[in-house]
């Protein structure tokens, strides 16, 4: 489905009468499907403007309206005929014999139907049809409901409709019940379909047909499975606020992306490790709970391991070949797009963070382990599912033991668990250092111990800072090389001491290779994965 977002009310109705123009130019014997209804107003406007100015002609155009309610009488000013009339046809050089509208006071509705849709297969089938949509999702009068008549016919209209068309009758009670009304199948055969939709009052319904889920409680959504539609919306009706989901081992985060791209809202609960469904359920569960607050269009999430068509399998997690995507999907009811954690934060920080304005771009976060994302042209590259995992480049030939299998990975030297490790054995050895005594005094070693020694001038501390600098930079210089990144991103705790790191670091490097820190830090997750969707 193409997208088109307009400011308002006016920008729709000048993108939607720009496309009609064009069909009726293109070609002038063309037939309309047209609608009623608030939305079309302005456009018929426009195009009576545009037919007034010379710029389009109807002369030969033949059309078909969607719906008249049913029983009433041409005649009355709240019927289709008199709207089309009032807001169109008079405005315009179209011929009435060619333009038609469901009689309302036919006495045989069944024979009416048969007839109209007769007399569409024969004029050739319509070219374009305009369609505005309901709240509750119909076009036409299509109304949600398990039985949806694939051809025009009569329907019982729902008190959702007939409360929203009541604002044009006097009183709700002088709302027809009925209507005759193309069906689904009639408007599916259109070689091209424009919706056109505003208000907030639309956000829900627009919100469902962006989905992609098929649905017969949303008559619109089958219009996904037509192959020329364009959506027109204003910001008020289209909402592109996401979900995102940072899952990992001890606690999934979970942010709602606003369509601004700001995080508006932000929250986590603890990883429930004993089996996949547990992990499911708390996130669909904690999914629910935010879409009562937040109209959301869909969920991306962050997931350690390989993906593979949103399969999922971890070492860290009970996932193995867990098909994620599916089982949050049918969970939630919304679209769900699954991919690696370290993808989804370099995703976050090349469109929101330190990586604006740039479309290739490397992340590279100093954990536990060392992970990374691709970014190319503004896109993860995932390869065939695991690209990225700069963690197990060997940057030593027969060097440590890697729990992968391999000897001599890049996260055993410079992970962030490496360098705690190595500060750790220094100030065992050396125990006449700051090291040691900032060792001994906490019981334990940390980054922060760590970075503290050496901003006190621990030569031992300083001596660990460099091997670790000048493992880091022999990874990225082969990242790198490999890749020509216009920027290379660091994550993970250690890089908050970006002083005593990244210049350093930095000096090593030269100046063709640029490194600098995330800007979104422990939010680029949720944000990346946010911006899957
Ligand atoms: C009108 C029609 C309806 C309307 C829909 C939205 O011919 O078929 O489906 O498009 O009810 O109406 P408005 O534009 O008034 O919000």
């Amino acid at each position: 489905m193409k997208l088109i977002i307009c400011d308002d009310y006016n920008g729709v109705s000048k993108a939607a009468a720009d496309i009609v123009a064009k069909e009726v130019n293109t070609n002038p014997e063309c037939v309309l499907g047209l609608a009623t209804g608030s939305t079309p107003v302005g456009m018929y406007e426009i195009l009576a403007d545009m037919n007034k100015a010379g710029k389009v002609d109807f002369k030969k155009v033949k059309s078909f309206n969607l719906d008249e309610y049913y029983p009433l009488s041409a005649e009355n000013d709240q019927s289709y005929h008199y709207f089309m009339n009032e807001n169109f046809f008079s405005k315009i050089n179209i011929d009435k014999n060619n333009t038609h509208i469901l009689n309302g006071m036919c006495e045989n509705a069944e024979k009416e139907c048969e007839q109209f849709e007769q007399l569409i297969e024969e004029t050739g089938g319509i070219d374009l049809q305009i369609l505005g949509i309901g709240q509750n999702g119909h076009i036409g009068f299509n109304e949600p409901n398990d039985n949806l008549c694939s051809l025009t016919h009569l329907t019982d209209l729902t008190e959702n409709t007939i409360d929203a068309n009541s604002r044009f009758f006097k009183s709700i009670d002088d709302v027809p019940k009925q209507a005759l009304t193309m069906g689904i199948g009639t408007i599916l055969k259109a070689r091209k379909i424009i919706i056109m939709a505003c208000g907030a009052n639309k956000h829900d319904a627009v919100r469902a047909l962006l989905s992609g889920l098929i649905s017969t409680d949303m008559p619109a959504s089958m219009l996904n499975v037509h192959t020329d539609v364009t959506l027109i919306c204003d910001k008020e009706a289209y909402s592109n606020d996401c979900i995102g989901i940072d899952l990992g081992g001890t606690e999934i985060k979970f942010g709602v992306l606003s369509s601004d791209k700001k995080l508006v809202y932000k929250d986590s609960i603890p990883t429930d490790n004993s089996s996949e469904e547990k992990i499911v359920s708390g996130i669909a569960n904690k999914c629910k709970e935010i879409m009562k607050k937040y109209t959301v269009s869909g969920i991306g999430v962050g997931t350690p391991g390989i993906i593979r068509n949103g399969r999922v399998t971890a070492s860290n997690l009970p996932f193995k070949d867990t098909n994620l995507k599916e089982k949050l999907e049918t969970a939630v009811g919304l679209p769900v797009r699954v991919s690696n954690d370290a993808n989804c934060a370099a995703l976050g920080e090349v469109i929101c963070g330190a990586g604006q304005h740039i479309e290739n771009m490397v992340m590279i976060s100093l954990g536990t382990g060392v992970g990374g994302g691709i970014i190319a042209g503004n896109k993860i590259y995932e390869g065939t599912g695991c690209a990225g995992e700069f963690g197990h480049i060997v940057i030593e030939i027969g060097g440590r033991q890697c729990p992968c299998g391999q000897l001599g990975c890049l996260e055993q030297y410079a992970s962030a668990s490496a360098l705690v490790d190595a500060a750790k054995s220094a100030a065992e050895t050396n125990t006449d250092s700051i090291l040691n005594k900032l060792y001994t005094e906490k019981r334990t070693m940390d980054g922060r111990i760590f970075f503290d020694a050496v901003e006190r001038g621990c030569s031992v501390a300083k001596a660990v800072l460099d091997e670790y600098i000048n493992y880091l930079a022999i990874g990225i210089k082969n990242i790198y090389n490999i890749l020509d990144p216009e920027l290379i991103v660091l994550s993970g705790g250690i890089t908050n001491s970006d002083k005593l790191l990244l210049d350093p670091l930095k000096r090593v490097l030269g100046d063709n290779i640029k490194v600098t820190i995330s800007k979104l830090k422990s939010d680029a997750g949720t944000i990346g994965a946010a911006l899957l969707v």
